[in-house]
């Protein structure tokens, strides 16, 4: 594992494994341009079995902040010093915060990404009912956040329905989830649904029956691609009203950890718009 520090400029990275294709460079030092500063901001492929080496190692060398992908969002949470209630709430963190102390403060900030880019499109979750798809990470990470959007019904399912039992059992004391068999969704009928699988990232898709979509509903992809994920052609066909992928989630998200470290709110829309245009800078 390699990085290097610049010591005229302040210092971020984003690790993972794999981690060469994140955009988080681009976007932060995007965010930084926006108020006329410079940061040194650096993608760092970490061994699935040095992650905590990893972060004393970026401590001492004088980081300020780091993002987290995956694998290393859970144990982030559990080497994070400080924990903000919804990183604790979710056992994920995405953010790590060095403070002039030197302690590890860990946050979360894919539920608020996901939040604002639906609120983006003029999507409220208020009163609706949401089905969720996977119960991976990428689930647990933002159930929370849409849970407080006060949604009418919060629905689980996945391909391994005990994983999604599994989840409703551990967050049963906050969130009534409903776990909902594949097959047992016909019939039923959703007016978001949020696609938390890493299916589209293989070129898969679910088993979902037909017609389980309300008028004007939304279908959100937390991947994105190049082009429409399988499941975004697929709501497509179902004639669901908004169909979206991640990218926005990934920019906003990306702002509020950029707001965390600088106290600076950045403007998103430009550089979504930047990263659509130019997909492989
Ligand atoms: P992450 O932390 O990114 O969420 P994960 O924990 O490996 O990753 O979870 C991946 C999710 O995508 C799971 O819900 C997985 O379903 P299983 O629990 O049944 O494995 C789901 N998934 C991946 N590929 C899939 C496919 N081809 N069809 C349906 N679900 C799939």
């Amino acid at each position: 594992m390699d990085f290097s520090t610049d010591p005229r400029l302040d210092n971020y990275c984003v690790v993972g494994n794999p981690v060469a294709h994140s955009k988080s460079p681009q976007i932060h030092r995007a965010f930084a341009d926006q108020f006329g500063r410079e940061i040194a901001y650096q993608a760092i492929a970490v061994p699935i079995a040095e992650f905590a080496q990893t972060l004393s190692r970026l401590r001492q060398a004088g980081f300020k902040g780091m993002n987290i992908t995956v694998p290393f969002k859970r144990e982030a949470c559990l080497l994070s010093e400080v924990l903000t209630v919804r990183a604790r709430q979710a056992a994920s963190v995405n953010t790590i915060t060095f403070s002039p102390d030197n302690r590890i403060h860990g946050d979360t900030t894919d539920g608020a990404g996901l939040i604002s880019d639906l609120r983006n499109h003029g999507i409220g979750l208020d009163g609706k009912r949401i089905l969720i798809l996977g119960a991976g990470g990428a689930v647990r990470g933002v159930l929370f956040d849409l849970y407080r959007q006060a949604p009418a019904r919060l629905c689980i399912t996945n391909r391994t329905l005990a994983r999604a039992e599994q989840i409703r059992l551990e967050f049963s004391a906050d969130i009534p989830l409903e776990v909902v068999p594949m097959q047992n969704l016909a019939g039923r009928t959703f007016d978001v649904i949020i696609n938390g699988t890493s299916a589209s990232l293989k070129g898969e898709m679910l088993s979902l029956p037909e017609g389980i979509l309300a008028p004007e509903a939304c279908c959100y992809d937390m991947v994105y691609d190049d082009e429409d994920t399988v499941f975004m052609r697929w709501a497509g066909v179902q004639g669901a009203r908004y169909i979206l992928d991640g990218l926005g989630m990934l920019v906003e998200q990306a702002a509020e950890s950029f707001r965390i470290w600088t106290g600076l709110s950045p403007e998103t829309r430009p550089v979504m718009q930047m990263l659509r245009r130019n997909p492989e800078a």
